[in-house]
């Protein structure tokens, strides 16, 4: 892995300040190797961007850090706690203070706006319908999306709105740690950049940890702190998008470079 910037420095000495802290991880599923040796520290309070080529394996590392999926082996620890040796009531409560948007299916297409964001707050069993009730209404205020809409079903709703109410059900329990995965695939790019802005102005206000799978550019520029870059099974490059721009690895020169004319690019880097 190229570590650039003060990363050099902070990746593995620093290790107070890793929120998230994958090490050595081994992800193999029958002949196919997904991830070899990977390491990342996801920093508290940063938006960090994953970017791969398709099949790379961002989501299962997702899926990974939320608990969901268990590699062959190494560690991944959310929050100073292994993922996967600790106790149930420790791993329910860093599910907790997780939010998730995922990439596909983002809601549950049997469950109306209203019953998708009250969700989670259900499965706490410890809220009443009236709180309930309250902190759906006020989470749907915070994705601008008006109540009138509250007992429409997912199939009634735009691309746009289906993002927004998927964001409001992942910051039901307000999460220290947002996972999004593909947060604005599907989108136009009117529709995207509204997103984009909504959550800029939501990380403002809540503080959270964002670890963000995309591969648009846009989205990138305007919302990562650092971005991290899978390729040959690990992360090969890590540091702000300029840095990472100039790495010499094929997959970034083309992903960065190709997709995106040198001046077009040149325009995002200087903002
Ligand atoms: N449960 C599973 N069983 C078998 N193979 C799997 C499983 N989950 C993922 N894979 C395989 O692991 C690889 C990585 O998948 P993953 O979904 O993480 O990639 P990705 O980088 O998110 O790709 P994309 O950009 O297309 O979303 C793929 O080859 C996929 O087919
Ligand atoms: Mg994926």
């Amino acid at each position: 892995m190229t570590l650039i910037g003060d990363d050099q420095n902070t990746q593995y000495n620093n290790v107070q300040d890793c929120i998230i802290e994958v090490k050595g991880l081994h992800t193999q599923f029958g002949e196919n190797v997904v991830h070899q040796d990977l390491n990342l520290c996801v920093h508290n309070g940063e938006v960090l961007a994953l970017v791969g080529g398709s099949g790379s394996g961002k989501t299962t590392l997702l899926r990974q850090m939320l608990g969901l999926e268990t590699p062959v082996h190494g560690t991944v620890k959310v929050f100073g706690c292994s993922r996967f040796d600790c106790d149930y009531n420790l791993l329910k409560s860093i599910r907790i203070r997780s939010g998730v948007l995922f990439q596909s299916g983002a809601l549950f297409s049997a469950l109306s706006v209203y019953d998708n964001v009250a969700f989670p707050l259900r499965e706490l069993h410890s809220l009443n319908e009236s709180m309930i009730r309250d902190l759906v209404m006020l989470k749907l205020a915070m994705v601008a999306i008006d109540t009138k809409h509250a007992n429409k079903m997912p199939a009634d709703l735009s691309g746009g709105m289906i993002k927004r109410v998927a964001l409001a059900r992942a910051l039901a329990l307000d999460p220290e740690l947002l996972f999004l995965d593909e947060p604005t695939a599907g989108l136009d790019p009117e529709l995207s950049e509204s997103f984009v802005e909504l959550i800029l102005t939501l990380r403002t206000e809540m503080k959270f940890t964002i670890i963000m799978v995309t591969h648009d550019l846009s989205t990138l520029s305007t919302l990562s702190d650092r971005i991290a870059v899978l390729a040959d099974q690990h992360v090969v490059a890590i540091g702000n998008l300029k840095e990472v721009c100039d790495h010499q690895h094929p997959f970034i020169q083309s992903f960065f470079k190709a997709a995106h004319s040198q001046t077009k690019l040149a325009k995002i880097v200087r903002r």
